[in-house]
């Protein structure tokens, strides 16, 4: 009897793990927490490759969790900027979407022309969905105080929704 009971219980469990694993297999088409891009929005499959992205060609500089460069804030010797952190403690939530898209593809020029900096400029190296990608990713590490302000940003941001 109680053999049998433990039999039980255990499909029961087997049942659950599949159960799960049809609900994750689902979730890669539905959005992950209310995240979007543009205004579009994310999936779960999208911010896993953003998160392998990041490591990849981030990670080196931002830190491999987001954290930024040492004494971020102080100039470095050659007169350009540390990288900031890409979490709740630096400011690229302060920025709209469009702004984001376009340091990352053309460097911070690309929004303060002729501005000298380290950060490089991924146009040709990354798509612009590898770049919805890895920015969709940074974006899913907020606490939903961040996430919230940047959509307000972005929702302001004229033309960039
Ligand atoms: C070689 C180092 C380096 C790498 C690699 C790098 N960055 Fe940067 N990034 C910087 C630096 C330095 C800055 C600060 C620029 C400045 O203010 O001069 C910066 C700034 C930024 C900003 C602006 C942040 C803000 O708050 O103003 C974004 C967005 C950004 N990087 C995204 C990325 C993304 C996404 C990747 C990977 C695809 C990446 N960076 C890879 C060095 C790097």
């Amino acid at each position: 009897m109680k053999r049998r009971a433990i039999v039980f219980a255990g499909s029961a469990v087997a049942g659950l793990i599949a159960i799960a694993a049809i609900a994750q297999q689902q979730s890669g088409e539905s959005d992950v927490d209310g995240v979007t891009f543009f205004g579009e929005p994310v999936t779960s499959d999208e911010i896993a490759l953003g998160q392998d992205l990041y490591a990849a060609n981030c990670a080196s500089c931002h830190g491999v969790d987001l954290e930024g460069q040492p004494d971020w804030k102080r100039r470095l010797d050659s007169d350009r900027m540390p990288a900031p952190p890409h979490d709740e403690t630096g400011h690229t939530w302060h920025h709209a979407d469009r702004q984001l898209f376009i340091i990352t593809k053309l460097g911070v020029g690309g929004v303060v022309p002729g501005y000298e900096s380290d950060m490089p400029a991924f146009e040709g190296m990354l798509t612009d969905a590898e770049i919805r990608a890895v920015l969709a990713f940074i974006k899913s590490t907020w606490p939903d105080r961040q996430r919230a302000f940047q959509a307000e940003v972005t929702a302001n941001d004229e033309g960039g929704s």
